[in-house]
């Protein structure tokens, strides 16, 4: 594996691999199950795949949740290189967002609910860092998670209207064996925090809003929504202490 860290290395050693299907994992590192089943996808259909690690900070909306965002290079590093990634592109934050920055990317109306509600900006941030990275790496196909269904749905919308050439690949949410869906929030969890978590797979599981919302009564509610993405989903987001956890369950279509 080669590790590059700025937009020049990243070329190079792209211009180095030769011919071949790109496979791009975009990730903000602190690896777990569903980063594994990303990057297990991408190696397997793909001559050459390609791991970004950057936490971004366009899409945080407070300085303290991009601080506390877990961070262990080394680790990562690791887990990249032993499932097969070629190239892992870690930049540091000025070489994505140089001094004078000043381009955005904003899906309009797909960033509004939901999630994009709850955190303001979130979405532009996203759309515009995997625009950079579709640009950069020129993949045949991106990987992402069902986990993060609203994400999957801007970044599928913005690919459209801007006529990107990748194709988007979705990898179902994996879980913990109790259900609860990997995250790299389910850290700061206590065991009796963990309990309470249950609740949104469990409430999602049932697949009927109205259900949901009466087993998740009591808890920190944000939403419990129908969503029309491709596929429909039942999506909602909870807070447990200081934790927001979101999930959601596919409604249609044969993802999970
Ligand atoms: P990050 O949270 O690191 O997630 C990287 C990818 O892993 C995303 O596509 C996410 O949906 C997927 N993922 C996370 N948990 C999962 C799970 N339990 N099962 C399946 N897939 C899961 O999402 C981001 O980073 C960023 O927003 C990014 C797309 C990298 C842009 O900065």
């Amino acid at each position: 594996m080669r590790l590059v860290r700025t937009v020049a290395e990243l070329r190079a050693a792209l211009a180095a691999s030769g011919e071949g299907e790109t496979g791009l994992v975009p990730t903000m590192g602190a690896y777990h199950g569903g980063h594994l089943a990303l990057l297990r996808a991408a190696r397997q259909e793909n001559d050459l795949v390609v791991v970004s690690l950057f936490v971004n900070p366009a899409q945080f909306d407070s300085g303290d949740d991009l601080a506390a965002y877990p961070r262990d290079e080394e680790r990562d590093a690791r887990i990249a290189a032993e499932e097969g990634t070629d190239i892992l592109f870690a930049p540091a934050v000025e070489e994505l967002y140089p001094p004078g920055y000043q381009t955005w990317i904003d899906v309009e109306e797909l960033s509004r609910g939901l999630e994009g509600a709850a955190r303001p900006g979130h979405f532009r941030g996203v759309a515009t860092v995997c625009c950079k990275l579709f640009n950069l790496v020129r993949p045949t196909r991106a990987y992402f998670g069902q986990k993060d269904a609203q994400q999957v749905a801007v970044v599928r919308r913005m690919a459209r209207d801007l006529h990107l050439a990748v194709e988007l690949r979705i990898v179902p949410t994996v879980r913990d064996e109790d259900g609860l869906a990997l995250s790299s929030r389910n850290a700061r969890l206590s065991p009796e925090d963990r309990r309470r978590a249950l609740a949104l797979p469990r409430a999602l599981a049932t697949r009927d809003p109205e259900r949901a919302r009466e087993l998740l009564d009591g808890a920190a509610v944000d939403y419990v929504e129908v969503a029309d993405f491709e596929p429909r989903v039942l999506a909602a987001a909870i807070r447990v202490g200081d934790t927001r956890l979101i999930d959601n369950v596919v409604l249609e279509g044969d993802l999970e």
